[in-house]
């Protein structure tokens, strides 16, 4: 009987024991899953963290814009002053920045005249032209004979010239008062100084075969080609550079487009969505035109030129 009781006793020991034990796992495993299941939708219901970051989808953060004004479209490294655009003095005078180059130069190379004038931040670009040029020749012969101009220096230029070798020569030659890419402080006429005082002849020079070939890595075009002539309507002028800077003097001399052609291939074939993309060593640049006046800021270094016609290029540095 004793031996009976005992073993009821174990026997009922061993059950509670065991329901227990299972209810603890069983619970255990359904209650974590049960409160994690609980816990995670409370939390997305309850958690205010959580909530703002159910709504965020629809709350796209409102883009930078920025303002491109009328006056933008007549200012910058861009601009076209040829025959049929001319230069627009109001638009570019507070914007124009002009350093004399004696009193400026990083290194010291021959200008013709000591009042000369440069766009200043065109003047580092020019330095490390001129410099590379002389160290490829190997003397110190490169130097400036022509540079800023106004309106009524270029009309002496003008005046001089026809005086001096007949109306048509200066037609060739010589842009209109007001249409001459020397207005915009980002033209130089490049010359040859010899060091008893006396000047050679640019075009005749290594120095122009080099400037020719080595100006564009520098932000500098060779304006006025032989085979362009047609576009430019200025006969071959191997001393004439007009800054334009990086990547647009690379692309126009990698492809051989003079200004008129490159303004024309961005205005038709570049957008926003579709920009020109140039690689240069110094980077890789973005490039697109438009004409809207209110557009989204470029994220990292960007500039904006006008084209002097009608619209906007947008260069930004990737
Ligand atoms: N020689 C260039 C065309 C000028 O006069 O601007
Ligand atoms: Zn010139």
């Amino acid at each position: 009987m004793l031996t009976v009781c005992i073993l009821v006793l174990a026997l009922l020991c061993l059950a509670l024991l065991g329901r227990t034990f299972l209810g603890s796992v069983g619970n255990g495993t359904a209650g974590s899953e049960g409160a994690d299941t609980v816990s995670q939708s409370a939390e997305v219901r309850t958690d205010p963290e959580e909530q703002v970051g159910e709504v965020e989808p629809d709350a796209t953060p409102t883009p930078e814009m920025i303002s491109l004004t009328e006056n933008m479209i007549h200012t910058g490294d861009l601009i076209l002053v040829n025959s049929s655009y001319a230069y627009d003095f109001e638009a570019n005078e507070s914007t124009i920045d002009l350093v004399n180059i004696r009193n400026s130069q990083s290194f010291y190379y021959q200008v013709e005249k000591t009042d000369y004038e440069v766009a200043g931040r065109m003047l580092p670009s020019l330095d490390q032209m001129i410099s590379a040029c002389d160290a490829a020749m190997g003397t110190s012969e490169t130097g400036i004979t022509s540079a800023y101009r106004s309106y009524e220096y270029q009309q002496n230029v003008w005046d001089t010239t026809a005086e001096q070798n007949g109306e048509e020569y200066a037609r060739a030659y010589v842009a209109t008062p007001g249409y001459s890419e020397h207005h915009t402080g980002l033209a130089v006429d490049i010359g040859i100084f010899y060091s008893d005082g006396s000047q050679g002849s640019f075009s005749e020079s290594q120095n122009a075969v080099w400037m020719d070939e080595h100006s564009s890595e520098y932000g500098f075009i060779r304006r006025y080609a032989e085979d362009k002539v047609s576009i430019t309507g200025i006969s071959n002028e191997k001393w004439h550079f007009r800054y334009v800077g990086l990547p647009h003097a690379v692309y126009m001399k990698q492809n051989n487009l003079c200004l008129e052609e490159y303004l024309e291939y961005l205005r038709t074939q570049t957008g926003a969505g579709n920009p020109l993309t140039v690689s240069t060593s110094e980077g890789t640049y973005s490039v697109w035109y438009t004409t809207e006046t209110s557009i989204q800021k470029p994220s990292g270094d960007y500039r904006v030129s006008g084209d002097n016609i009608a619209g906007y290029i947008i260069t930004v540095r990737e």
